[in-house]
């Protein structure tokens, strides 16, 4: 597959804060890039590197083989990078139809008026979720903060999906979901993934990562400390790694001994 996105030795400080460091990724079509580490490790900052909100100190950001800067998220979105945050990021008080487009919305003309064409976008909307498999979502007009965590999460991806995303980068979107409503996402991950798009998965959660990704990355204190493919590692080696190095059976014997 080939790369999409990479970082290049991208260093991130924030006055004397040295967050990341010297970090290598590549971000590939049609693969899920499982990005893992405990908190404070520095996966927001890299996310906030590839979306805009934040510039690396140096390094450098390369998508399709030219060196790219995003001053701000606007210029990300309009290299196909589309961040999807815990909750979907769509507004409670819109109707599925409208958070859909805002901003994009299909119009017609009536008279001399151009109006909003409250049927189409919910025909378009509807149809793009249904795409990916959430049948139960059949009615535009119906707000979004009536759905399930998976389903605001459904509608962001078919969304970005949608308008042309090739980047999808998903900040732990299982979190807070139950086993049914995680295993929904996931799946919706792996359909974007096979459409062809590039998706950087952010989790804490093991399972998660192993059950859709491709690539891992494991950050612990700012820096990549292992970068592998599926099948190289065990889930134990990989939840070791996430608890900085310290072997989880290294972690019982203490808790155990402090008892
Ligand atoms: N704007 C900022 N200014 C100073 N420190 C920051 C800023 N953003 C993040 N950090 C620090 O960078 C480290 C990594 O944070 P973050 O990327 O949010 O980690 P993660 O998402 O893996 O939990 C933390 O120690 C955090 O306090
Ligand atoms: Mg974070």
């Amino acid at each position: 597959m080939s790369t999409i996105l990479s970082l290049q030795g991208v260093n991130k400080s924030f006055g004397p804060i040295d967050v990341l460091h010297d970090i290598n990724l590549d971000v590939k079509a049609g693969e899920v890039l499982c990005l893992l580490g405990d908190n404070g490790a520095g996966k927001s900052t890299v996310i906030r590197l590839l979306s805009g909100v934040h510039q690396p100190t140096s390094g450098q950001m390369v998508m399709d083989g030219k060196p790219v800067t995003f001053r701000n998220p606007r210029e990300a979105a309009d290299h196909g990078i589309a961040t999807v945050h815990q909750f979907g990021g769509t507004f409670p008080l819109m109707s599925i139809g409208r958070s859909f487009f805002v901003g994009r919305e299909p119009t017609r003309w009536v008279g001399p008026f151009r109006i909003y064409d409250r049927r189409k976008a919910n025909e378009i909307a509807v149809k793009a979720v249904q795409n990916f498999g959430i049948t139960r979502i059949d009615d535009g007009d119906r707000l979004v903060g009536g759905l399930s965590g998976g389903e605001r999460q459904a509608l962001a991806i078919a969304r970005a999906v949608h308008f042309g995303a090739r980047v999808l980068i998903l900040d732990e979107p299982t979190a807070a979901l139950g086993v049914k409503q995680a295993t929904h996402v996931l799946r919706i991950v792996n359909e974007a993934k096979k459409r062809g798009l590039a998706v950087i998965f952010i989790t804490h959660q093991v399972m998660h990562a192993m059950a859709v990704g491709d690539h891992f990355a494991v950050l612990i204190r700012g820096a990549v400390a292992a970068d592998f493919h599926k099948g190289e590692k065990t889930r134990e080696e990989i939840t070791d790694l996430m608890a900085g190095g310290a072997s989880m059976s290294a972690l019982e014997a203490e808790i155990a001994a402090s008892a």
